[in-house]
């Protein structure tokens, strides 16, 4: 198991104390995505043996749900030099995902298509809200129902029984990343046909279609927002490497562009994040972009640029605090349009207490860009957040102390390390 030290766990209070002012010059290399990894390691349920991930990312969240597999009946095993991942899984799955791992890690959801294919039903516990928004299942579920689950909630727990599921063509009310991976994964096994329109089209969607179909999968339209997915008796392990963190890849080109530095960002996808280093561009960064790596370097104040979340291939919201972050110290004023999570702007209010100018109205946020900010203790608020309030701590004069960021290291492996590598001053603080 990981050891990420104690600052992982809720209720430790490990904080990251950072002195503003250097430039970020240097390389970093990516690992593999966290939003995509989690559902890899779920997909593996789907065929008893061994499937062995690689470019795993150092992250609490792996952890987290390598306990769920392991509570589920698999066996799973971890070289952390290696960046690997191995699930033994068996032919008997348990088909119980319990509270008090899925209220740790809303991603424990895309355990109920596996579970519902392979064991004929699923019981999860509800991951309810969370600091981001409501995020409902409806989509999972109707889809679900739609294939001949019945579904019903009892006692905290979502309750999925099918003796077999069956291919339907489903429309997906709006392309719900989650939603389409539990359909993706229930309909792999299913009897005939399911057409899911209206998917999501997000490149960790296409690994994990592109998974299922090295595992024996018959996936048509991988990429395209209508899947054709024709049943298959059973699947077979596989090994697979996950594709690289687009969203870390992004907060590293904002953290080149916010502290006028340079930073070439390796083992990248830069093609999944066209709009995002568009609107670095904008800015005023420099962007040189190679096969599988980019370089973003910056030799003045940021330009504000206006920002709309969208599904993709629109702007990330996984981007947005790190943008609201370089547009509080741009020139000009911006717009920042929230389309995905509807409390997603909560930690504006701690992006103010070093001095960010920033306006919520709604979904929309202006910010007016200063000169400069100031250090002080603010709050990680979720993942995101948290990388945008360290952005902002390495540009603001004094001392930032972020606290509650166990919510970075559910998200980013080794920042601290490649932070000082190209010159940041931080540490972490065991409390
Ligand atoms: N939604 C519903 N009903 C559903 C499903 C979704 O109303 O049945 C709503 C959600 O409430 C939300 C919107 O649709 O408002 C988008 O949700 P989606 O299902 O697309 O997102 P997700 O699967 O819950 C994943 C990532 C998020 C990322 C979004 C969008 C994982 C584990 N999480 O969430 O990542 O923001 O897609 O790209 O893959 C993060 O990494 O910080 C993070 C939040």
């Amino acid at each position: 198991m990981s050891t990420l030290g104690p600052s992982a766990y809720h209720g430790t209070v490990d904080t990251w104390e950072i002195v503003g002012g250097t430039r970020l010059v240097g390389d970093v290399r990516l690992t593999g995505a966290k939003n995509s990894v989690l559902k890899l390691m779920a997909a593996a349920l789907l065929a008893p043996g061994r499937t062995v991930l690689a470019e795993v990312p150092e992250i609490l969240d792996v952890d987290i749900m390598a306990q769920l597999l392991s509570r589920l009946g698999a066996d799973v095993t971890r070289d952390h030099a290696a960046g690997v991942v191995a699930i033994e899984v068996p032919e008997i799955l348990d088909h119980r995902a319990d509270y008090d791992l899925v209220r740790r890690m809303r991603a424990s959801i895309s355990v109920l298509g596996p579970l519902l294919a392979r064991c004929g039903e699923a019981d999860i516990a509800l991951p309810g809200g969370d600091n981001i928004g409501s995020r409902g299942l409806d989509m999972h579920v109707a889809g679900l129902e739609r294939m001949g689950a019945q579904v019903s909630v009892e006692h905290g727990y979502l309750h999925a029984v099918a003796k077999r599921l069956h291919g339907h063509t489903i429309w997906l009310d709006f392309p719900s990343v989650g939603a389409t991976e539990t359909l993706l994964m229930a309909a792999v096994t299913a009897e005939g046909r399911t057409v899911i329109d209206n998917a999501a089209r997000e490149p960790e969607v296409v690994d994990i279609s592109h998974m299922l179909v090295e595992m024996g999968a018959q996936i048509g339209g991988v990429g395209t927002s209508t899947l054709v997915i024709d049943g298959v008796e059973a699947l077979t392990p596989v090994h697979h490497t996950t594709v690289s963190d687009r969203i870390v890849a992004g907060t590293w080109a904002v953290a080149a562009a916010m502290t006028q530095g340079s930073i070439t960002i390796t083992n990248a996808r830069p093609e999944h994040l066209e709009i995002a280093l568009d609107k670095l561009a904008t800015a005023g960064a420099d962007i040189e972009v190679h096969p599988d790596s980019f370089t973003v370097s910056m030799d003045k104040r940021p330009q504000s640029v206006d920002i709309v979340t969208l599904p993709y291939p629109g702007f990330p919201t996984d981007l947005q605090p790190q943008f609201i972050a370089l547009n509080a110290i741009s020139q000009g004023a911006s717009l920042v349009t929230e389309n995905l999570f509807e409390a997603r702007f909560r930690f504006v209010h701690e992006l103010a207490r070093l001095g960010a100018d920033v306006q919520t109205e709604g979904h929309h946020a202006l910010v007016r860009g200063r000169p400069a900010l100031s250090g002080a203790p603010v709050e990680a608020t979720d993942i995101r957040a948290g990388a945008g309030l360290v952005l902002a701590g390495l540009v603001a004069d004094g001392l930032t102390t972020i606290h509650e960021v166990h919510h970075i290291d559910r998200g980013y492996s080794g920042m601290i390390d490649d932070l000082r590598r190209l010159g940041a001053q931080i540490e972490r603080v065991t409390g």
